[in-house]
């Protein structure tokens, strides 16, 4: 955690999701920072159209595949819809969970109105990561996935937010899809890194779902930068292993073996 508050104006953080053991031990090889376990989770691997239905059950599983990779990289999981925001005694409960299944810290959307929960949270000893600007759990009451700060009261209140988040005891911020320069402010008024998604260069340091980054989501935000068309790889990584087992090219020699008896 520490390394993490010590990186704000000295090098930008690299954080990216990820939800099982194989792509946790793949993007801590990359150098990755942080690994987020997103309860984006539920759109990108569950198939579901929103945050929403993810549960703690889901986050506990996801969390425990990431931890087994032993990552060097900071583990952190996100706090699913209505595991914090009903009581701070169910946060508390719901966020030791995800440090047992192997979270060394937790993300909550929300911000002013989350301090408390925040503050119980580092109370009881558990790091936590704040989430302002869009916050896909609030998406019903916002209307939508839509930009943030762009105009009075928003900018303020996504000020007002960060330094909320800061007095309660967030060791970072996430700002999703809010004014580049918005996001500039934040980071130049709170001591901790603000890490940013959609809302650019400014801030301390930049976090992106693997998947978009891979080229395998069906419709990545506009915000989101693909590097690689992987989908296009495992298909057709894919499409030639079905062609050889119909052609018969496939096992070869060396994939079996026979009983003593036939040799
Ligand atoms: O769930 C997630 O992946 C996130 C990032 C978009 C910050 O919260």
């Amino acid at each position: 955690m520490r390394d993490i508050l010590k990186m704000k104006g000295r090098e930008k953080i690299a954080m990216i999701t990820a939800y099982d053991y194989v792509s946790a031990k793949l993007v801590d090889a990359a150098g990755v920072d942080i690994i987020l376990v997103g309860d984006s989770v539920g759109m990108v691997v569950h198939g579901y159209e929103s945050t929403l239905p993810v549960t703690m059950d889901v986050m506990l599983l996801h969390v425990s595949s990431v931890a087994r990779a032993k990552p060097r990289a900071l583990v952190v999981g996100d706090m699913p819809f209505l595991s914090y925001e009903t009581s701070t005694e169910d946060a508390v409960r719901n966020a030791g969970a995800l440090v047992r299944a192997g979270a060394e810290a937790v993300k909550v959307e929300g911000g002013a109105e989350m301090s408390d929960v925040v503050k119980a949270l580092v109370r009881a000893g558990i790091p936590v990561m704040g989430h302002i600007g869009l916050n896909p759990q609030r998406a019903l009451l916002i209307g939508g996935y839509r930009k943030r700060g762009l105009r009075e009261p928003e900018r303020e209140k996504i000020l007002e937010d960060a330094r909320e988040l800061e007095k309660a005891g967030v060791f970072s911020i996430v700002i999703e899809y809010t004014a580049a320069d918005v996001a500039e402010e934040v980071t130049r008024e709170v001591s901790v890194p603000t890490i940013c998604i959609g809302s650019g260069p400014h801030c301390d340091g930049q976090v992106l779902v693997l998947h978009d980054v891979l080229g395998l989501t069906e419709t990545p935000p506009p915000f989101a930068k693909v590097y690689v068309d992987l989908k296009s790889i495992i298909v057709s990584a894919v499409k030639k292993y079905v062609e050889e087992v119909k052609s018969g090219a496939f096992p070869a020699r060396e994939h079996y073996f026979y009983s003593t008896r036939s040799s």
